[in-house]
């Protein structure tokens, strides 16, 4: 993605040819980046997902609510390639990318933030970035004797940009302590940044702000929001704090009891019945 050339979050400046390539794709880019229809998804005999369907609109954040065990967090596994559907389809920019593993999704630009594993917590802030995906063309190249030359220069462009997306996220002082030593808020931006490197087109987040406290929630959506009108990232966000969708999503989907009750905007769903008595009943009719 030529926008996202340095990984700045800020709008750095961009060549004639990039903004003009960038105005094509998007000219004739439909605008439905991600479409989700008919997942079914059991556990044992639970119905986990049930018929869940909804598109995502390109370049907009989509909250996903619905009350406890509604079949959030398993529709996003199954979007993200984490578990396979019984059936059902998930299409990403028009193509059938149902039940691919998540490391082909993520070459196609659907990106699912984790939390910081164990494994991460001790490596410092900048290593967590530099062990994010990146373009591998060092390795494509056959001519052994250009192969280390070509390979430093593509670190030193990945050092650069994991430098740059650290001082967008505030987290530049914090480059060499460990990724375990930082607060939670922190360790939230430090997994925005680590999906910034992915370079991604869809970002699928878990509960974003759950556990960090109300200054940090508006630091993280500020991101959030920054990244989508910058970056052109598309979302797709899990979360249980209303206020928060209701301030930070272009559109939300509600499900309740594995299925997709109503889209709409906040404060259509909320005055729509169906998702209020699921809210108070947890889905049951
Ligand atoms: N690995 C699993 N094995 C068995 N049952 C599961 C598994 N994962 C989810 N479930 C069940 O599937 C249903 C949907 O769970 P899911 O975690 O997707 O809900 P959720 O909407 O994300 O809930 P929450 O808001 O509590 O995170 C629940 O009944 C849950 O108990
Ligand atoms: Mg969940």
């Amino acid at each position: 993605m030529t926008e996202m050339a340095g990984g700045r979050l800020a709008s750095a400046p961009q060549s004639t040819e990039a903004v003009g390539s960038k105005q094509i794709r998007e000219a004739t880019a439909s605008p439905v980046l991600l479409g989700v229809d008919k997942l079914v998804r059991y556990f044992g005999g639970v119905a986990a997902v049930d018929g869940c369907t909804f598109e995502i609109t390109r370049n907009s954040i989509t909250g996903l609510i619905g009350p406890n065990g509604a079949g959030k967090t398993t529709t996003v596994n199954l979007i993200a390639g984490a578990i396979k559907p019984k059936s059902g389809r998930v299409v990403l920019d028009g193509e059938d990318v149902t039940g691919l593993v998540p490391h082909r999704l993520a070459a196609k630009g659907l990106i699912r933030t984790f939390q910081i594993s164990r494994e991460y917590k001790a490596m410092t802030v900048l290593e967590n970035l530099m062990a994010s995906p990146r373009d591998q063309s060092g390795e494509k190249l056959l001519n052994v004797f250009f192969r280390g030359r070509v390979y430093r220069a593509e670190e030193r462009r990945h050092l650069e940009k994991a430098l740059g997306v650290l001082a967008d996220f505030g987290l530049y002082a914090k480059r060499n302590d460990y990724a375990g030593n930082l607060s939670g808020g922190q360790k939230r931006l430090l997994e925005l940044a680590r999906a910034v490197m992915a370079e991604p087109k869809l970002l699928l987040l878990d509960e974003p702000m759950a556990g960090i406290n109300p200054a940090l929630v508006d630091v993280v959506t500020e991101h959030i929001m920054a990244m989508r009108d910058n970056l052109g990232v598309t979302f797709l966000i899990i979360e249980h704090n209303l206020e928060v969708v209701e301030r930070v999503c272009d559109h939300v989907v509600a499900m309740a009891l594995g299925s997709t009750l109503a889209t709409g905007s906040m404060a259509e769903l909320r005055a729509n019945e169906a998702v209020v008595s699921a809210y108070l009943t947890g889905g049951e009719a």
